[in-house]
């Protein structure tokens, strides 16, 4: 199989030889380049890192996604806003292999993972690191073991790596390891656990990075804290983000691109001061509806 190689489900130096994983070129007819929506498996540009194609997803007859198109740039932010229920959180379970597509293609670093096998799935499922929505740390073990799960799980480390790399990652977040580390986190605010749930999606260093939902239940600012502690990940490590939002104003902060998640369908995307001025009506109103006053926020993502 192909799947140990990236880059051998085919060669993005050859965007004219409509090329795929699967066999011989297939017959577009309609005068499309390689990349025209027409060829659902042609090999990603390599700045396009996670790429999704015609991806639907049922649950027990029930189509929850219809047909998503999208695609993440290397070392930008993707936001996902949408209502609730549109299938945001479904999608990010499809991105990071957690959940398989009923149809559809996805690709993360040019190849295509639909139809890996579970190992090889994770493999891929390595290159995420995933911050969930209220931290999702265990309550029973200390913030330091929250933070070397990873490692232990994954790694053969020693004991003294181990902790090194723990206390570490703690600071560069900000946190004193001395302090921090022996607490439960029970005992830490909402951004201090933010902080620690961020630490462990760092700790084995993957490319991308998914939040679901990260500012929900914080406070205004905490809430713009963790926006620039988004941001700062993104630039000090040259991480991906994928962050699935309610929150307007936060994603008008850190996105490059925004995408709107309706009823499963992708109804607009763009830089948000795009989606704000753009053709879809729907977008606009329901950037409006969120009545956050889009031109008074700064803007953090460069
Ligand atoms: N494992 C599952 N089995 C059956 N239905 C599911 C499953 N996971 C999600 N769904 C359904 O898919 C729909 C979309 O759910 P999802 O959690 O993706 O929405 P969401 O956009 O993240 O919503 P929210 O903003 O409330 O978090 C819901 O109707 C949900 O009930
Ligand atoms: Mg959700």
């Amino acid at each position: 199989m192909s799947s140990s190689d990236p880059g051998s489900s085919g060669r993005a130096g050859e965007p004219s030889s409509h090329r795929d994983a699967q066999g011989p070129p297939e017959p577009t007819g309609r005068g499309r380049s390689a990349r025209g929506n027409g060829d659902l498996a042609r090999t990603p540009l390599p700045d396009e890192i996670v790429v999704l194609r015609g991806i639907k997803k049922q649950f027990g007859g029930q189509e929850i996604l219809k047909g998503v198109d999208l695609v993440a740039r290397r070392r930008e932010t993707t936001v996902i806003i949408g209502g609730s229920g549109a299938g945001k959180t479904t999608l990010l379970r499809l991105i990071v292999g957690l959940e398989r597509a009923t149809s559809g293609h996805i690709f993360i670093d040019s190849e295509d993972v639909t139809r890996l096998s579970e190992r090889e799935l994770n493999r891929v499922r390595k290159k995420f690191g995933m911050v969930y929505q209220y931290a999702a740390l265990l309550d029973s073990i200390s913030v330091f073991d929250n933070v070397a799960f990873p490692l232990v799980e994954h790694t053969k480390l020693s004991k003294k790596e181990i902790s090194e790399r723990v206390l570490g990652k703690l600071e560069i977040l900000g946190l004193d390891p001395k302090v921090v580390a022996p607490k439960f986190p029970s005992e830490l605010s909402g951004g201090m656990r933010k902080r620690v749930g961020l630490a462990r999606a760092l700790m084995l260093e993957p490319p991308i990075l998914v939040y679901d939902e990260p500012t929900s239940g914080l406070d205004p600012l905490t809430s713009r804290l963790v926006d620039d502690l988004i941001e700062e990940m993104r630039q000090r490590f040259g991480v991906t983000s994928i962050v699935i939002s309610h929150d307007i104003a936060s994603c008008f902060r850190i996105a490059h691109q925004a995408v709107l998640l309706i009823k499963g369908r992708v109804e607009a995307s763009g830089p948000p001061d795009e989606l704000l001025d753009g053709d879809s009506d729907v977008a606009r109103d329901f950037i409006r509806n969120s009545a956050v006053d889009v031109d008074s926020l700064g803007r953090v993502a460069r």
